[in-house]
């Protein structure tokens, strides 16, 4: 069951979203050759706190940190650690936040001081693919309009679309109904209505897009070694459109 949110409800989830976009903008400026993924956690933590918020990640389903953090061919859920992040990486940093009863949601994938041509192409074409799918989060549309979105925007540029981690409904609880493929025929699944809000979070790949999770029992990785991204925003479907809750106004 979807559960559909009050303009009321949506008013309250403005918070948590601003505070996860604005700790992703801090992450943003601390990203760089040298730091530690275990220092990013330790500030996402601490900035939540800050804002009187709660890191949403820190324990669902044992998971230790406050952070996601996927290094190169990491694809999601790479957890922070003393490895210093070099010249030339691609990180993707995945913060949540519960506050006043809500969830806010948000992913962003980021230069390591200076990447190549190739890995840049990469992660601005899974952004891309980000907002060409959230252009279909109207009233009216069929829920996999937005996953036909971003496969298409990905496919025709030579990219590939995981398969093994979808998006999802979110609100009073991190995960809700419906589950969001980032690939499938237009046209399918329930229509969109006033009042939902969904976490759309493309997972991109540079080659094929199997993925493996290694024995920690988090880190995706993808088969091939290739790079991989991953860009996501809370949306609210409203009678005038989609409204991101996670983008800084
Ligand atoms: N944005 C991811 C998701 O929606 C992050 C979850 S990480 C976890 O599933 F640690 F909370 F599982
Ligand atoms: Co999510």
């Amino acid at each position: 069951m979807i559960i559909l949110k009050s303009p009321q409800e949506i008013e309250r989830m403005r918070k948590p979203c601003r505070i996860v976009a604005e700790i992703l903008e801090l992450l943003k400026a601390s990203v760089r050759p040298g730091i530690t993924t275990s220092a990013l956690d330790k500030i996402a933590e601490r900035e939540a706190s800050v804002r009187g918020a709660l890191p949403a990640f820190k324990g669902y389903s044992g998971y230790k940190f406050a952070l996601c953090c996927s290094v190169n061919d990491q694809v999601v859920h790479g957890m922070p650690s003393n490895r210093e992040l070099l010249d030339g990486d691609i990180l993707s940093l995945d913060f949540g936040v519960l506050c006043d009863g809500f969830f806010g949601d948000a992913a962003v994938t980021l230069p390591v001081g200076k990447v190549d041509q190739s890995s840049q192409r990469l992660i601005d074409v899974t952004e891309q693919s980000l907002y060409s799918a959230i252009e279909f989060a109207v009233p009216g549309g069929r829920l996999s309009d937005i996953s036909s979105a971003v496969q298409s925007y990905v496919e025709t540029r030579g990219y590939s679309v995981v398969r093994d981690f979808v998006g999802h409904g979110i609100g009073r609880s991190l995960h809700e109904s419906p589950q969001i493929p980032n690939y499938g025929q237009p046209g399918k699944g329930p229509k969109l209505k006033p009042g939902m809000v969904l976490a759309i979070e493309p997972m991109i790949n540079e080659m094929g897009y199997e993925v493996n999770v290694l024995s920690d029992g988090w880190t995706a990785v993808t088969c091939d070694g290739g790079l991989s991204a991953h860009f996501e925003h809370t949306v609210a479907i409203t009678e005038n459109g989609p409204e991101i809750l996670t983008r800084l106004a």
